[in-house]
This record gives C-alpha cells, sequence and structure tokens, in this order.
C-alpha cells in the first residue's frame, strides 16, 4: 500500500492541476493529450464517461509517452480492470465502494478514492490511504470545509475537484492538506469539438504554473 500511495503522491505532486476529461471522439484524444503535456501538465485524467474511453486511455498511452494517463469515473471493478489493461497509470473514483477497495487492493496501479465526510475520510485512512479525492468540492463545503479537516485528519491530503477553475483553483493551493487540484476548464468541451489545441495548450500552462502548497 505504501508503494502505491508513494506512486500517487509522485504522479499528484508533479504538477498543481489535473485535467479531467471527456472524451467524445476517439480521434481528440492524442491531439488534446499533446496540447496539455505541451503546456506542462503530464498527468491527465480520462473519465470513463464516453463509450471510447478505454480506447482513448489505450490510444494516450501508446502515442503520448510524456504524459500520465489516469482513468476517471470508475464506479466498479470491471472499469478498474479495463482501465489498468488499456495503461491506466491511476484510477479515480467519485466516491468509493467495497468492491472498489477490494480491487484496488489486488491491482499494481493506485487508487484516488472520493471523500467528503470526516467518517469517509476516516474508513479510508484505515485501508491506508493517505490522498483522496474531495468531490464535489465546491458544491460540498469548498475551501472552508477542507480547510476544517487538516486539524484533525492530519496527514490525509486531498485532490479537490468539482466547480474548481482558475478564479478558485489559488484558494485550494494555498491550504496545507491540499495536493493539487482537478478540474475540466482546462479543456472545455467547445475547445475540444473545434480542435483548438493551442487555446487548450495556453490554459494548460497557465494551470501548471500555479503553485503548490501541500
Ligand atoms: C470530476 O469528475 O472530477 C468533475 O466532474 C470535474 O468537475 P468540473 O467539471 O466542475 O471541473
Amino acid at each position: 500500500m505504501q508503494k502505491k500511495n508513494q506512486k500517487l503522491a509522485a504522479i499528484l505532486e508533479g504538477q498543481p492541476v489535473i485535467p479531467v476529461l471527456k472524451i467524445g471522439e476517439l480521434a481528440d484524444a492524442v491531439p488534446l493529450a499533446r496540447a496539455l503535456v505541451s503546456g506542462g501538465l503530464r498527468a491527465i485524467e480520462i473519465t470513463l464517461r464516453t463509450p471510447d474511453a478505454i480506447d482513448a486511455i489505450r490510444l494516450v498511452a501508446s502515442e503520448v509517452p510524456d504524459a500520465v494517463v489516469g482513468a476517471g469515473t470508475v464506479l466498479s471493478p470491471r472499469h478498474y480492470d479495463e482501465a489498468v489493461d488499456a495503461g491506466a497509470k491511476f484510477i479515480v473514483s467519485p466516491g468509493t465502494t467495497q468492491e472498489l477497495l477490494d480491487t484496488a487492493r489486488d491491482a499494481s496501479v493506485p487508487f484516488l478514492p472520493g471523500a467528503i465526510t470526516p467518517s469517509e475520510v476516516m474508513a479510508l485512512r484505515e485501508e491506508g490511504f493517505s490522498i483522496l479525492k474531495f468531490f464535489p468540492a465546491e458544491q460540498s463545503g469548498g475551501v472552508a470545509f477542507l480547510k476544517a479537516l487538516a486539524s484533525p485528519l492530519a496527514g490525509m491530503r486531498f485532490c479537490p475537484t468539482g466547480g474548481i477553475s482558475l478564479k478558485n483553483a489559488k484558494d485550494y493551493l494555498s491550504l496545507s492538506n491540499v495536493v493539487c487540484v482537478g478540474g475540466s476548464w482546462v479543456a472545455p468541451d467547445e475547445l475540444i469539438a473545434g480542435g483548438e489545441w493551442e487555446k487548450i495548450r495556453v490554459l494548460s500552462r497557465e494551470a501548471a504554473s500555479l503553485k503548490q502548497a501541500g
């Protein structure tokens, strides 16, 4: 578990923002990943919310060697296994289930499960996790809520996601218990649909220059 925690920490500590991606057209996967990587965001999360998501992970893993591709919106062991087979280097879920925890325990690829409440965080801490996704961040109390968890749940760090943009990312990143934030703002649907890779590269560069505290 410690080794997997270290693997996950190395990925998430490496950049302030993890782009959360929804890829509708498989042909967009590689140019999108290249744009994000060239802007400075190497770790990217492709969500399993579209039919081609697993193929998109496979393509990016094989064709964009500088990217560290992860799978998001992983809701079941089948998702977990398919994403790992496709080359995902980390697995993200909006929450967690016992089945996912069992799968994660046997997998070599680290898991970033979602949690909000102190009890959820404590349960995952007991399972050996030290970094969790805090989702949906803004809707669940945002910066003030996360800040309040820092002292009683010392040692636990978070990747808040949901409702985060360039405007409020800095507030989250200034907290000692935030390792990075996640967000879709660096790759908006309309820019992907228009093949506006240069604009996405600029958004990536802007996000990559934010400072991490925790
Ligand atoms: C996620 O899956 O992490 C969120 O849907 C991303 O949230 P956002 O679109 O508000 O950035």
